[in-house]
């Protein structure tokens, strides 16, 4: 197999978002703390905590967006200091804390270092799929299969054809496995493992809902691993400098687009 190797990892950014998330917070707490103190001292009425940490948590989001945060980070920056406060509030024990960020980390591997969190394909994502898959015996990868959904829904509509999916965010993985072994399906392959390593040379079809990130270098990918004839499908995001074949507009009610790259 002539693996790909690191040298096909879309270019990071020098920040983790996660850094870029913890420093819009520390510089909100430091503006709403501050500005709350100033204002006690010079004798104004006093502000209530839950509407500090309100505070801090819109100037995190704010900050977040103009220092390059994606948007979904936004409802995350809102909630996190009032959701830090009230659990100092009710004095949680320090295992708590640890075992939320434990399975949040298990969860979300992908989301700071790929820039790819965990969202799922709906059933009508599924059902357009199987539509476009070339033909009955195709082999077709999910790369980040997420839990597996995709996976088990077009094994069952497509019987004869081989249906592999590749996750390495370990929880999703573990749920995507056991998925696969309830549902009994015998045409999956599940891999665990990180998708620029893999080969994509064996695959009809590549299927990714990934992130803005690193589209344009899946795409290079695709065109240098994929075989001629065979199709790359993107849920949702583009390549700016190589637009796709042909989009596909479900209607569903977040419009989803399936963006077609013919190799
Ligand atoms: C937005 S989710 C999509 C899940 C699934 N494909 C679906 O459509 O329902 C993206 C998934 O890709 C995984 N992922 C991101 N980068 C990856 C990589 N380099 N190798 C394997 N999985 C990756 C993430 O952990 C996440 O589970």
């Amino acid at each position: 197999m002539s693996g790909p190797t690191d040298e096909n990892r879309p270019l990071q950014s020098t920040r983790a978002p996660v850094l870029t998330a913890l420093a819009a917070q520390a510089v909100a707490f430091i503006i709403g703390f501050g500005l709350a103190m100033v204002a006690r001292r010079s004798g104004l009425p006093g502000v209530d905590l839950p509407l500090i940490l309100a505070g801090q948590g819109i100037i995190a989001a704010v900050l977040g967006l103009k220092w390059g945060l994606p948007r979904w980070w936004v409802p995350l920056q809102l909630v996190l200091p009032g959701a830090a406060g009230a659990a100092l509030m009710l004095g949680l024990p320090s295992w708590v804390f640890l075992a939320i960020f434990a399975v949040l980390a298990l969860v979300f591997w992908n989301a700071s270092d790929q820039r790819v969190p965990l969202y799922l394909s709906n059933r009508k994502t599924w059902a357009a799929l199987a539509q476009l898959m070339p033909a009955d015996d195709s082999r077709f990868i999910d790369i980040g299969c997420g839990i597996g959904g995709t996976l088990t829904s077009l094994a069952k509509a497509k019987p004869n054809a081989a249906i592999t999916g590749i996750e390495s965010a370990p929880l999703p993985f573990a749920l995507a496995w056991m998925r696969v072994k309830i549902s009994g399906l015998k045409n999956i392959e599940l891999i665990y493992g990180d998708f620029w390593k893999l080969d994509l040379k064996a695959y009809d079809v590549v299927y990714a809902f990934l992130s803005p990130a690193p589209m344009p270098a899946l795409h290079e990918k695709a065109r240098a691993e994929m075989k001629s004839g065979s199709r790359l499908i993107s849920n949702s995001f583009t390549v700016p400098e190589n637009p796709p074949n042909e989009t596909h507009t479900l209607d569903d009610r977040r419009g989803t687009q399936l963006l077609v790259w013919r190799i």
